[in-house]
């Protein structure tokens, strides 16, 4: 029997702060139906807490619905390109959070590909026996690096996360195939310099090279290209054609990217899956969110074959085929959550309007 990773948990963190179009129509020179049209989105979370809170919020649901104890877990990888602090790690103060104490950690960097690299590695080194069950988190805190005078961008992102479990199998589910890489001569068309979202944003750094530099149209090219070529190698790989795909779960970049790179591959809207419109952008929090709302609307069935692809900054990208185990309702549910806020979202994003306002004073 071949041994695989299979997904027996999934969890997400939505933040409770939703910045919405009519907020951004009064940030800046932009309407709801661009925004709705152009990219699919109508609002984004924007977190009160810190990266790991979210983090935290979206393992306690997978572990729930894998159910699985912290201390069951033997590997833990937290892809971020918004960790709190450099070193310590995120994924290691997120396994002191959880207590998972046999858990092997550390923080992956391929920006909105990095929840797929992570499954993958995760699967590769359950296949190999090196680990058992491994917790796969994807957490963003994007709104840190907005710059809420610059349209192009602010509307796009959004913070939240997502969690899946990966445990080994000898029952023929989990990974069939993969495909990740990267080309880092293209790395430019993504950039932002700054770490560390736990200190506050002005604290001694420069507006300049602490927001998002993003050259949209050159990044939504390589995407439609990017992301059916490296679906289509992940299917080779697995063996099996786009028509025995019963669900893609894409990275949430924009729905038209989403709806082209789909067209490209022959698969249908109806096995395609979207939440993009309550989220935005969230980076390598986007497939293990959309991920847990698939497995959690019923859009999965036992057996199903469910391809996660991804691309972002690098560049990277990365499709994963995998066959879904016989389970795909959760064991046990956790309640947990962010704590309540009345904060609002015009409140949260105030700080970066000051910060990056002397960016904009010549009016641009
Ligand atoms: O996770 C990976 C990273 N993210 C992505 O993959 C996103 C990739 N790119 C995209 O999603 C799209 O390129 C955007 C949504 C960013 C832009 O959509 P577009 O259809 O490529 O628009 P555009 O850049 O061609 O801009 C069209 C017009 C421009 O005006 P002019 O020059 O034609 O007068 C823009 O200035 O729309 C203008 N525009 C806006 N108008 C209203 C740009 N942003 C906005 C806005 N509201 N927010």
């Amino acid at each position: 029997m071949t041994r695989r990773a299979t997904i027996s948990g999934w969890g997400k963190c939505a933040p409770p702060v939703k910045l919405t179009n009519a907020d951004l129509e009064q940030l800046v020179d932009t309407t709801d139906a661009w925004i709705v049209e152009r990219t699919g989105i109508s609002s984004r979370g924007i977190n009160h807490m810190q990266t790991t809170d979210m983090a935290e919020v979206a393992a306690h649901h997978a572990l729930a619905a894998a159910g699985l104890e912290p201390a069951d877990i033997d590997l833990l990888i937290m892809a971020t390109v918004t960790p709190e602090i450099t070193c310590p790690s995120n994924a290691c103060h997120l396994q002191a959070r959880l207590g998972a104490v046999n858990a092997a950690a550390f923080d992956l960097n391929a920006a909105c590909s990095g929840f797929v690299y992570g499954a993958i590695t995760a699967s590769s080194m359950v296949a190999a026996g090196v680990k058992q069950r491994a917790l796969v988190v994807g957490a963003e805190q994007l709104h840190w690096v907005m710059d809420y005078w610059d349209r192009n961008t602010c509307i796009l992102f959004g913070d939240g996360a997502g969690a899946a479990i990966f445990e080994a199998s000898d029952d023929g589910d989990g990974m069939l195939g993969a495909d990740l890489g990267a080309d880092g001569v293209a790395g430019s068309t993504m950039v932002f310099e700054s770490l560390g979202t736990r200190r506050h944003l002005g604290e001694g750094r420069d507006p300049g090279t602490s927001r998002l530099h993003f050259e949209g149209q050159a990044v939504f090219k390589i995407a439609v290209q990017g992301i059916a070529a490296s679906v289509r190698r992940a299917l080779d790989q697995a063996g099996v054609s786009a028509d025995d795909v019963h669900l893609v779960v894409p990275h949430q970049a924009n729905e038209r990217i989403i709806n082209s790179a789909a067209k490209k591959l022959g698969i249908g809207p109806d096995r395609v899956m979207l939440n993009i419109a309550d989220h935005g952008n969230t980076s390598a929090a986007s497939v293990p969110m959309a991920l847990c709302d698939a497995a959690e609307s019923g859009r999965i069935a036992p057996g199903d074959v469910v391809v996660m692809t991804a691309f972002g900054g690098g560049v990277t990208w990365a499709s994963a085929v995998f066959r879904w185990g016989p389970r795909v309702t959760a064991i046990a549910t956790s309640d947990a959550a962010l704590p309540p806020t009345d904060v609002t979202a015009l409140d949260l994003v105030a700080p970066n309007r000051e910060f990056f306002a002397p960016l904009h004073a010549d009016g641009a």
